[in-house]
């Protein structure tokens, strides 16, 4: 396995693979590596080769987010890459990926405009022009990304529908704690106090998904029951509960059509968000 830090080396690994004919699998992250990530990285192993990036990326960052405090380990994340048969970690420093001037962005609308992006606003435009930027230094033939940050997918998906960018997204499925709470890097934060009461965000879930697959359709019920659930614990307070279409991330009202619920709470100052998704047959 490779580490590189520059474009300039990940473009001329990606050319000798290519030459020879090797599939290419991508599997861009912001490090602090879990078993979430590394299902994608298993997922990956379908192809020939196995790219990781590794970049906290500031672009999607609001101003008062944990930029600064977002965990790094190069060492510990190097280790999972080399048993999980990664063949190239790119891991660029911020001036490498914007330079000193940067003045191009991708954004996109309607699918931005709902859940997460409302309570961050420069979120989804940072994601999606740092992994075009990523797309179009790796060269991928299949990129991974988690149903953990649903709306981040569907983002990805539709923006390489729309762009024309010529690769596969495969979503993988959210993986959880044993007590159900889905892993994420900011677990970390979490006090032991705050981590129990973060079970509340997969209770919440696992509730309206039970609902739904008991014929429940009407949303605003469904809805309510997830609220009640998560105000039950004083450390939650929540930022959204709602129930949206599965591709353009608007609010239904019932569930005719596929449908995501995702939720965002706040567990003291950690922001944590789960979801389900429920496709008709
Ligand atoms: P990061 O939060 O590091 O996540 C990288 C990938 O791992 C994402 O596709 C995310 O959905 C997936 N993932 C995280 N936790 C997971 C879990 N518990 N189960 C399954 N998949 C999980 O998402 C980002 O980084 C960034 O926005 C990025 C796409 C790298 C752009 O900067």
């Amino acid at each position: 396995m490779k580490i590189v830090s520059t474009i300039e080396e990940v473009r001329a690994q990606v050319k000798e693979w290519k030459k020879e004919g090797l599939s290419i699998g991508f599997v861009p992250t912001m490090g602090y590596l879990h078993e979430g990530h590394m299902s994608l990285i298993d997922a990956a192993g379908e192809n020939d080769r196995v790219v990781v990036s590794i970049f906290v990326n500031p672009m999607q960052f609001g101003p008062t987010e944990d930029l600064a405090s977002y965990p790094r380990d190069l060492k510990h994340d190097a280790k999972l890459c080399e048993e999980h048969d990664v063949d190239l970690i790119f891991h660029p420093t911020p001036e490498e990926m914007y330079g000193d001037q940067f003045y191009s962005y991708v954004d996109m609308d309607v699918l931005t405009k709902e859940l997460c992006g409302l309570s961050r606003p420069v979120h989804f435009r940072g994601v999606c022009t740092v992994v075009t930027k990523l797309f179009n230094i790796v060269t991928p033939d299949r990129a991974y990304f988690g149903q953990k940050d649903a709306q981040q997918l569907a983002v990805i998906k539709r923006m390489v529908k729309d762009l024309n960018m010529p690769l596969t997204i495969t979503g993988c499925p959210i993986i959880r704690e044993e007590d159900g709470l889905a892993k994420s890097s900011r677990n970390t934060y979490l006090s032991p106090e705050e981590r129990k009461a973060a079970l509340v965000l997969s209770r919440s879930i696992f509730l309206g998904k039970e609902m739904v697959e008991k014929g429940e359709r009407d949303c605003k019920k469904i809805l309510a029951s997830m609220t009640a659930e998560i105000e039950k614990e004083p450390l939650a307070k929540i930022d959204y509960v709602k129930i949206v279409d599965l591709d353009t991330m608007q609010q239904v009202e019932k569930i005719d059509r596929g449908i995501l619920a995702a939720i965002a709470v706040y567990i003291g100052k950690t922001r944590l968000i789960d979801n389900f998704m429920y496709e008709l047959e």
